[in-house]
């Protein structure tokens, strides 16, 4: 098993290597990964509201900002503690699901804006330790009504900086 999934990212990067030399340009130029601009999300979340206004530290939401779709984005535990409460007036299109006791708990389905193709392994932890801000990457979301992307997030944009802070510019500290 752990073999057979050694052996396809060996020939997966071989087959990579051989396409960014030639024919696959064109077919990579499309880079179905790149980070999205136009996502729609299912409730108007806004960090410039609770981020910015409010400021609750980027962290406090994403508790692991590292590779996963649920665990990179808080469950909605994390906003009922806040809008658990009838009190708080106009938030009614988040809280009316949590009060209504006839309906099933649920996680609300964020869409992504950031993703990166699966032959790149990239984590948050070692950026996050090495004191690199959020905002390097993700640009400054606390002023942000719905997440854009600010940069282009690709190979050159991680190499720039590996390159500037002397880390790993090796193949396969990124690629399995
Ligand atoms: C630490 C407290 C806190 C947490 C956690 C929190 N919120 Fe809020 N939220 C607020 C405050 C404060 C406001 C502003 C209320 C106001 O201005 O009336 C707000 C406003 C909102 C609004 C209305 C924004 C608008 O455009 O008027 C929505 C929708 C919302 N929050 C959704 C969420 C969701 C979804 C989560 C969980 C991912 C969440 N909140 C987590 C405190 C919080
Ligand atoms: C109150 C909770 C909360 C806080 C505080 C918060 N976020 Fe978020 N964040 C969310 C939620 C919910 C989503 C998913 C919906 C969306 O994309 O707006 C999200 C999405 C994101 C995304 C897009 C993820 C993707 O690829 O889809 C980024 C990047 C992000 N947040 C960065 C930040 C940064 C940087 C800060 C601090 C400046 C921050 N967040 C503070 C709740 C929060
Ligand atoms: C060095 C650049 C960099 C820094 C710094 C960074 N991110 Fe990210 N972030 C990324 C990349 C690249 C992705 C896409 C990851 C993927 O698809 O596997 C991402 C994805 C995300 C996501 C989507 C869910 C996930 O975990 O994949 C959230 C939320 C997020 N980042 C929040 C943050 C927050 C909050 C901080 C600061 C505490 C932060 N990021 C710092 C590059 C960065
Ligand atoms: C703004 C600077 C910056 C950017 C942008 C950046 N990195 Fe890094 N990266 C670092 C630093 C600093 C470290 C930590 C090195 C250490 O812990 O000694 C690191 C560590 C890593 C590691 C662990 C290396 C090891 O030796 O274990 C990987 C893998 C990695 N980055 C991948 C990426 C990928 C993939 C991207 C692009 C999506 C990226 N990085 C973008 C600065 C950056
Ligand atoms: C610091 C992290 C990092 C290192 C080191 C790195 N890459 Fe990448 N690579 C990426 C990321 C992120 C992507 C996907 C984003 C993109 O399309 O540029 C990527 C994409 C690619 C692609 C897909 C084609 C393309 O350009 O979109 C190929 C092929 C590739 N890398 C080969 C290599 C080779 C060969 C090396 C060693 C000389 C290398 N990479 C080193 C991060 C890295």
């Amino acid at each position: 098993m752990n073999l057979n999934l050694n052996l396809n990212r060996t020939l997966l990067m071989l087959a990579l290597v051989m396409f960014a030399s030639g024919v696959g340009v064109i077919a990579f130029s499309q880079r179905p990964w790149a980070p999205r601009y136009d996502i729609e999300q299912p409730i108007p979340f806004s960090h410039r509201i609770h981020a910015g206004v409010n400021k609750i530290p980027c962290q406090y939401c994403h508790e692991y900002a590292r590779r996963s779709q649920t665990s990179g984005v808080p469950p909605v535990q994390r906003c009922v503690g806040c809008h658990g409460s009838q009190k708080s007036g106009g938030l009614l299109a988040v809280t009316r699901p949590w009060t209504d006791h006839k309906q099933s708990n649920f996680e609300i389905r964020w869409n992504r804006v950031y993703t990166l193709p699966d032959f790149v392994r990239y984590t948050h932890r070692p950026h996050i330790n090495a004191g690199i801000a959020c905002q390097t990457c993700h640009g400054p979301v606390e002023t942000m009504e719905r997440v854009r992307p600010v940069h282009e997030i690709n190979m050159g944009f991680c190499l720039d900086c590996h390159a500037k802070r002397g880390v790993t510019q090796d193949c396969f500290a990124c690629h399995h």
